[in-house]
């Protein structure tokens, strides 16, 4: 029986989390699979507990589980505490290099139903499909920080590090996506300016010789953050460093309408994290007004990739394809004509709409 540690964390990540159960409930029993769900704390909801944002139970709970379920994490309560214990340093960041989440999957999907929310013009986002894979581990959130007074003022460094074997595990795995797809990869960086940019260039142009049914490009951080908006849909899959990756999935995920309608999943490891890529949005929780989709979205992917249940991603896929064309909207997608919804009833409705095939 697949065991899914649900991680709710804080702000609506206690509200989305659920609606992603009942997604996958309805999936499980349309394709005979019983889950086993467990619960624990992350971020500012287990630092209020027991003054540690990333208990050591929780990372217990983690490795034995088979997949993980994210809520979202952080808020303004727990901004003001040290860096090491803030939800996201103190939490996320350790929870994703200690399961080796080195990949993080950000499929960016126009769904028919939303053509009018995506702030581009129709004809310019229609095809819109894409998928970046974001290295998770290494680069500037991992590479050594530091504060010091130099000529008596003070400095801050970050540095942007990649050794070779980081770049040729992520890109292996981009090549890998893109032949399932399209077989078209775009490999991002700032190789005009970045050392770290002309060796990650230099290893996917290696990397190109053993996949020669992938056609492989490169293009830079800046022209890419252009090109997604003037015309997106030339993308298949993008692969791309920590940071340029963290800012390329904000910006595509608006695309396809709303932040709330990107999904993510981080794997490499023998546990894989399945998460929104949106932030906990303290001005909107406990109102029921958050988007869970992309949450069930998370879900269907994790369907895929954890538990090798491509039928029931789908079914899941189609339901909320198939509920977005029927006019349900959460407010962050509302549209005139549309059937406003809370975030409960969107979850049920995907539910029924599973269930229902
Ligand atoms: C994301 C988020 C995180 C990141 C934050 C919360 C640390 O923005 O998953 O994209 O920067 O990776
Ligand atoms: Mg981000």
């Amino acid at each position: 029986m697949p065991e899914i540690l649900l991680l709710p964390g804080d702000g609506i990540g206690q509200e989305i989390v659920p609606e992603a159960v009942k997604a996958l409930e309805a999936a499980g029993k349309r394709f005979n699979t019983v889950f086993r769900f467990k619960n624990a704390l992350i971020g500012g909801a287990a630092y209020d507990d027991c003054g540690n944002p990333l208990p050591e139970e929780t990372l217990r709970l983690c490795n034995e589980s088979d997949a993980i379920l994210m809520g979202a994490i952080g808020g303004p309560k727990w901004e003001h505490l040290p860096v090491h214990l803030r939800p996201e340093m103190g939490a996320l960041l350790p929870l994703r290099k200690k399961l080796g989440l080195y990949a993080n999957i950000r499929p960016a999907v126009l769904f028919p139903g939303l053509i009018d929310a995506s702030p581009l013009k129709p004809e310019v986002v229609t095809g819109l499909d894409l998928m970046v894979v974001r290295e998770l581990t290494g680069g500037l959130y991992f590479g050594t920080k530091k504060r010091e007074f130099v000529d008596g003022e003070e400095q801050a460094l970050d540095t942007l590090v990649y050794k070779t074997g980081e770049i040729v595990r992520i890109g292996r795995l981009a090549f890998q996506m893109a032949q399932k797809r399209r077989k078209k990869l775009t490999s991002v960086d700032k190789a005009n300016v970045l050392a770290s940019g002309r060796l990650w260039r230099e290893v996917m142009i290696k990397l190109g010789q053993e996949y020669p049914d992938v056609e492989l490009e490169h293009i830079y951080v800046d022209n890419c953050s252009m090109q997604l908006v003037r015309r997106p849909a030339q993308f298949d899959v993008i692969v791309t460093e920590n940071t340029f990756g963290d800012i390329l999935t904000d910006e595509a995920s608006v695309l396809t309408g709303s932040i709330g309608m990107l999904a993510s999943a981080s794997i490499g490891g023998k546990v894989a994290l399945y998460e929104p890529s949106h932030g906990s949005a303290p001005d909107i929780a406990g109102q029921q007004k958050a988007n869970p989709l992309a949450t069930i979205l998370s879900a269907a992917l994790m369907l895929r990739f954890s538990f090798n249940m491509e039928d029931g991603a789908r079914a899941i896929e189609d339901a909320v394809r198939q509920v977005l064309s029927d006019g349900y909207r959460t407010p962050d997608l509302m549209q005139s004509g549309g059937n406003q919804v809370t975030t409960a009833k969107m979850g049920d409705l995907v539910a029924e709409y599973i269930l229902r095939g």
